[in-house]
């Protein structure tokens, strides 16, 4: 697996990389492919969508693209804390994207556990695999402060390694019901997109990008995609805390 960091002095320009890399990469894919997008949660990826609406609206074939998600809480989508609601505000209504082109858990579902598994088979259905296991093209993960990616938390972090593609999860502090991409996917895809900015996230980058005391019981130190790359994406301060040293 190849694993890099980039760190921006700031937001814009860690926007607009993400935007080139997503730009770029749908130009690389074969004119008869879709290219395939697992869109995560959190602050950053907000601002991310932000600008790509504003920035490459005219970059991206919005009818090439397919938009999946790697977590959503267990909300209404009209809710705020819906990842849908987010990504759909910052970015699918200010796009020429069309509504065949995105693929959104139903976070409203009576029954999350059989969301979990009716959306496995919506990913099953329009992601190409490799080995029997979906392949994103691009798989976006914010970092949370205790180490968590989608909504995986440090205290289920048996989930990373279920069978299934999507499971059932829960916050530790709020309780609430998430259904959330396993290891099993993330592991699969071609590029891994680490977003994480802003201080707070420093001791938790370094310790699981250094190894640092305890790294092992985080979620977030099991991405490894064997078949393709993790991208660290950083501003400055959430940066500020690793050591030159570091093999990254
Ligand atoms: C979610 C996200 C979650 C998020 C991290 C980081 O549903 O909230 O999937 O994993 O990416 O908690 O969030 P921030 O970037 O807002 O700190």
């Amino acid at each position: 697996m190849k694993q890099t960091v980039q760190v921006f002095n700031d937001l814009q320009y860690l926007s607009h990389f993400f935007g080139q890399l997503v730009a770029t990469k749908m130009q690389n894919t074969p004119e008869d492919q879709t290219f395939s997008i697992a869109f995560s949660g959190g602050t950053t990826p907000k601002v991310v969508f932000e600008y790509i609406a504003s920035h490459f609206n005219d970059d991206i074939d919005w009818e090439k693209i397919r938009v999946f998600w790697s977590d959503e809480r267990c909300v209404a989508p009209e809710s705020k804390e819906s990842n849908f609601r987010m990504a759909k505000e910052s970015l699918l209504d200010e796009v020429p994207i069309p509504a065949i082109c995105f693929f959104r858990i139903m976070g409203e579902a009576t029954d999350p556990a059989t969301e979990a598994e009716r959306y496995s088979e919506v990913v099953r259905r329009h992601v190409p695999a490799l080995n029997n296991i979906p392949q994103f093209d691009l798989l976006m993960l914010g970092l949370g402060d205790d180490g968590h990616v989608a909504s995986i938390f440090p205290g289920e972090i048996g989930l990373f390694s279920s069978a299934k593609l999507f499971e059932v999860a829960e916050h530790p502090q709020t309780k609430q019901k998430r259904i959330t991409v396993t290891g099993k996917v993330i592991n699969q895809a071609r590029t891994v997109v680490f977003l994480a900015t802003g201080e707070a996230k420093a001791a938790m980058v370094a310790t699981v990008l250094e190894k640092k005391a305890g790294w092992q019981k985080l979620p977030a130190a099991l991405v490894h995609p064997e078949n393709g790359e993790a991208l660290w994406l950083l501003d400055r301060y959430a940066a500020s805390q690793l050591t030159n040293s570091a093999e990254l």
